[in-house]
């Protein structure tokens, strides 16, 4: 826990509601996520950072900065967003979300042409298709990498335990489409990515669901050694094949030293670690340190006992539930009011027996469920170092970018 001083000293007479970074929290997230891919790793590995889980182009300098070497490149979560990227200078871009959209792709190949280093994700023909005819308009050959869908699926595949993210299941798929890829102008195979959302992704320590937590623990520890073999064959499978597989990438913020223990992966992906949203408390053996939060402003007292906030309702993405809203943070002892929760333009909080009732004006502080999101909420991010504002700096919206 931040120390609340701290954070009513870097927010006095800042316009609400305002969203901040603790730079000091966000450098030791950087070094303990780097030391879990280096204490994991099988050979030498490097760390991708997702920025769909940091969206803020200052943050991601940093970010890549303090993590030295062992940091390369960014993963992409739209082609559009690698194209405002590169022209804000970030190169070895990798775009793992597909997309058939010409004018992103041809923008995108002129890139690639100009002498970056990017790379686009596939799992069909049409996502090939598309990809070749941006790279043959740039004169060029695009390096694709095969996404092949790593979820958990016993019973003969009728039960789907991960995210679905490809239709390649197989080294077989994977190699079907590298053959196509190979066969299609303007494009090359250059990689795999295989994402382990059922084992990164999932949290094991949740004190919303506190009944489920032992057997997410078993469901993941029973799914990793199926992932890795598969991600295993697969490579084997498309280098026997003749395929240049130079990327293998896997794994997230919640599996980083499980995934860099493959001998096969080439880097692992973090992101979310790096801000630490309040989602990412309840992983178990992961001490993130809380990195952003974001203040609303006390703007009524509707009853003894309350108060009301002016906005709040920032509600995560995924499938629906308590955990999904914003944590009243700061001072503690603040609850929802269940039958309101964070709310379109104002945000009612119960005053549990023995806190501080706050005043109007105050501002009260709050963690969002996830990394990137709150960054769609807020055009700037007051970034914190020492209790003082260090630098004030805009995020991906606040550069006029909405990509998803
Ligand atoms: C392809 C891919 N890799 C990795 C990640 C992990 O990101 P994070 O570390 O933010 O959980 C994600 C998150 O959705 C993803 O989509």
């Amino acid at each position: 826990m931040a120390n609340p001083m701290t954070l009513y000293r870097a927010a006095s007479g800042v316009r609400l509601p305002a969203a901040f970074v603790d730079l000091d929290a966000l450098d030791r997230n950087v070094d303990l996520i780097r030391a879990r891919l280096l204490a994991g790793a099988s050979g030498r590995k490097t760390l991708r950072v997702a920025s769909k889980s940091v969206r803020h182009t200052g943050l991601l300098r940093r970010i890549l900065a303090r993590g030295g070497p062992d940091f390369v490149g960014l993963m992409c979560f739209s082609t559009e967003e690698a194209v405002f990227l590169c022209d804000e200078g970030f190169d070895d871009l990798f775009v793992a979300y597909p997309t058939v959209q010409a004018r992103a792709l041809d923008a995108f190949a002129q890139r690639a042409a100009e002498g970056r280093v990017l790379w686009h994700v596939v799992d069909c023909e049409e996502h090939v298709s598309a990809l070749g005819v941006a790279g043959r308009r740039a004169g060029i050959e695009l390096a694709a990498v095969i996404e092949l869908d790593v979820s958990y699926r016993p019973a003969g595949g009728r039960v789907h335990l991960g995210a679905r993210r490809s239709p390649v299941r197989s080294a077989a798929g994977a190699v079907s489409l590298a053959r196509l890829a190979a066969q299609t102008a303007g494009v090359r195979v250059a990689g795999l990515m295989g994402y382990e959302a059922h084992v990164a992704g999932v949290q094991d320590a949740n004190p919303f669901a506190p009944m489920m937590n032992p057997v997410k623990r078993a469901l993941k520890r029973v799914a990793q050694p199926a992932v890795a073999l598969l991600r295993a064959e697969a490579v084997e499978a498309l280098r026997a094949d003749g395929h240049d597989v130079v990327l293998v990438n896997g794994g997230g913020t919640g599996s980083v030293p499980l995934t860099a223990a493959e001998p096969v992966v080439t880097e692992v992906t973090a992101g979310s670690g790096f801000l630490a949203p309040h989602l990412f408390d309840y992983f178990a053996g992961l001490e993130l340190e809380a990195a952003a939060y974001f203040a609303l402003e006390v703007c009524r007292v509707s009853d003894a006992g309350y108060v009301t906030c002016a906005g709040g309702g920032y509600v995560a993405s995924g499938e629906p539930g308590a955990d999904k809203l914003p944590l009243p943070w700061v001072p503690l002892g603040l609850r929802y009011v269940a039958m309101e929760g964070a709310g379109e333009v104002q945000t009612p909080l119960i005053v549990m027996p023995g806190a501080t009732q706050p005043r109007i004006g105050d501002p009260i502080f709050f963690r969002h469920a996830k990394a990137g999101e709150l960054a769609e909420r807020f055009s700037e991010y007051h970034l914190v170092r020492g209790g003082e504002i260090e630098a004030t700096e805009p995020t991906y919206r606040g550069q006029g970018r909405c990509f998803l």
